[in-house]
């Protein structure tokens, strides 16, 4: 008996890897494996029925809470970005590809299967956890090779093709408006793609925004919240200490109530593909924002430059899946010890799409307030006139010599 382990979202794409396994690659036993990130609630839900009707052997397995503290908290400690986004489905897929392998490992199947097209990112994200775990598995991406022609030959699969042939194999996918646009959603953002939204210059229609409110739609009131942190992580609103995944859920809808985490980029994937992409990302976009303001009040001005590059390299590796990469581990180390000082709270504004940061607080701040004050008698001025002649000596030693002097 040929047994496999699908990566199974519930989606078309990967509800039609089931029955072409079984057809085309001759798999009789297939294993589904869905795992819970934060999705939303139906889609979780429909995962399990669309399993049921396909007859394969199904597994929920919910994640959420070591999403955010092993995936989603490294990312605030690194300031995870990759050109501005807020780096969300990408951290999830290792988690996801992890607990499909782990599946796999109980079970004592060594195929796997995934629904990831040739042209996106997640092909290598997936993949490479897999074969981290396991070296020798057998992996194959239906969708990425194409559509069996009678020929022998195979092409992409296009949207009408995959929903005769699902229907075809007893499953019935509804349409509707929702499926114009490709989304991936959990707990840390919302990422939406598809149809002209990978168009450049093609605005944003507002339905394919859920957690975050249109200008028009946001309160007149402005809304002062305080994040606070403990040695780089996030654990209170308002003074109130909450769980991560209460934390994150609550900021979710009040940073979206004030219509921010909008996230609007030009993306180089990895393919080399530039890909327009939408996001839409409240707590991220606040709690980096926040991490970021704290950072600058406790580290010092070298700390910062270097941090800047460490944070760059980690988002890099971060976004390309390289979750178990010996860099990654350096970088943390050198991330890690520093969070040991960024403990204190930081004060925005929300307010109609924008979040401002207002105020911050710390009992590492490298600030002393009689040193920086324009009163201070502290500070003895006539101690920088030595440094200020010194100042740029190389550099105008040059701008004589290029005038010839
Ligand atoms: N481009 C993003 C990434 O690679 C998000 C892709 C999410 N997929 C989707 N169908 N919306 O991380």
């Amino acid at each position: 008996m040929r047994k496999i382990v699908l990566v199974y979202s519930g989606g078309l794409d990967t509800s039609v890897c089931i029955p072409l396994m079984r057809e085309e690659y001759g798999f009789d036993h297939i294993i589904t494996v869905t795992v819970d990130v934060g999705q939303p609630r139906e889609d979780i839900q429909q995962a399990t029925e669309r399993a049921n009707q396909l007859g394969t052997e199904h597994y929920t397995l919910d994640v959420r809470a070591e999403f955010i503290e092993q995936y989603c908290w490294p990312a605030v400690k690194n300031n995870g970005d990759y050109q501005g986004y807020p780096i969300s489905t990408s951290i999830a897929r290792p988690l996801i590809a992890l607990k499909a392998a782990e599946k796999a490992i109980e079970l004592g199947v060594t195929s796997f299967g995934h629904g990831c097209t040739g042209k996106g990112n997640d092909q290598f994200r997936i993949e490479y956890i897999i074969r981290t775990l396991l070296p020798d598995a057998e992996i194959i991406a239906p969708m990425r090779e194409g559509r069996l022609l009678p020929n022998g030959s195979r092409e992409p699969w296009t949207r009408t093709e995959e929903l005769e042939y699902a229907s075809a194999h007893g499953l019935t996918i509804p349409q509707n408006k929702d499926k114009i646009w490709s989304i991936d959603e959990n707990l840390w953002g919302r990422s939406i793609e598809g149809g002209h939204l990978e168009e450049p210059n093609y605005a944003p229609p507002e339905e394919i925004f859920v957690w975050t409110r249109s200008l028009e739609n946001c309160p007149n009131t402005p809304r002062l919240i305080t994040l606070g942190f403990e040695n780089g992580l996030p654990v209170s609103i308002d003074g109130v200490n909450l769980s991560p995944l209460d934390l994150v859920t609550q900021l979710h809808a009040i940073a979206g109530e004030h219509g921010v985490g909008r996230v609007d980029i030009m993306e180089d994937r990895m393919l080399g593909l530039k890909v327009r992409e939408n996001y839409e990302c409240p707590a991220a976009v606040v709690l980096l924002q926040a991490h970021k303001a704290l950072e600058a009040l406790v580290c010092t001005q070298g700390e910062l430059k270097f941090k800047a590059s460490v944070d760059r390299e980690w988002g890099e590796l971060a976004y390309k899946g390289l979750w178990y990469d010996p860099l990654k581990e350096d970088l943390e180390a050198f991330t890690d010890k520093i969070q040991d000082r960024v403990t204190g709270t930081v004060t925005l504004r929300l307010a109609k799409g924008s979040s401002v940061v207002v105020g911050r607080a710390s009992k590492y701040a490298l600030y002393n307030e009689d040193l920086a004050s324009f009163d201070s008698k502290t500070f003895d001025q006539s101690d920088s006139e030595g440094m200020v002649k010194i100042h740029g000596l190389q550099s105008r030693m040059y701008w004589k010599l290029r005038q010839g002097k």
